[in-house]
């Protein structure tokens, strides 16, 4: 057996390890890819909309989505499926547009939230890209959906 590695040794196990490698890298993208694309619902025209509503009035100055915003007001990723959207999608539609609608509510010791004047049409968007949000997977991320995480 050869004490040394012959210059042809070496170059097959460096061709041969970047191939391995480079396979491997391969295979992480599209598997990253495959999470990308495969993470949530389709985005539609009104749920894209909604989150232009939700980025012209920077409700994420008080709220997060997702973890990411100010912690002043309750997370909002989930609040659809909190408003039992998955249960009574019309009835979660009119509870949250109504308690948008109906800001402040001026209860002593609670935190305010301002009223906006959005129009129907806006509070449907806004809805629908809470439904939006719902369907995304964050792996139970925040941990406390109610609470900014
Ligand atoms: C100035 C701070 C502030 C801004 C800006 C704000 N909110 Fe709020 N929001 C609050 C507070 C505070 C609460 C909780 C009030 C309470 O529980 O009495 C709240 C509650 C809510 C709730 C109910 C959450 C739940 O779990 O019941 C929704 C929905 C909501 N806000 C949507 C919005 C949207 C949409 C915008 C932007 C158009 C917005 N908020 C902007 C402060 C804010």
């Amino acid at each position: 057996m050869a004490e040394h590695l012959t210059k042809s040794a070496a170059r097959n196990i460096f061709y041969g390890g970047s191939l391995f490698f480079f396979v491997i890298f391969v295979g992480l993208v599209a598997q990253s890819v495959h999470y990308a694309i495969d993470n949530g619902g389709k985005i539609s025209a009104s749920a894209a909309a909604g989150k232009r509503v939700w980025e012209r009035h920077a409700c994420f100055d008080c709220h997060t989505l997702f973890g990411e915003g100010a912690r002043f007001a309750p997370e909002l990723g989930k609040v659809w499926l909190r408003y039992g959207g998955d249960k009574d999608p019309q009835g979660a539609r009119d509870a949250l547009k109504s308690w948008i609608r109906s800001q402040p509510t001026r209860i002593e010791g609670r935190h305010q939230m301002p009223q906006f004047n959005l129009t129907d049409q806006e509070l449907d968007e806004l809805v629908d890209f809470f439904i939006y949000t719902s369907t995304i997977n964050t792996q139970n991320w925040p941990p406390q959906p109610k609470t900014a995480g």
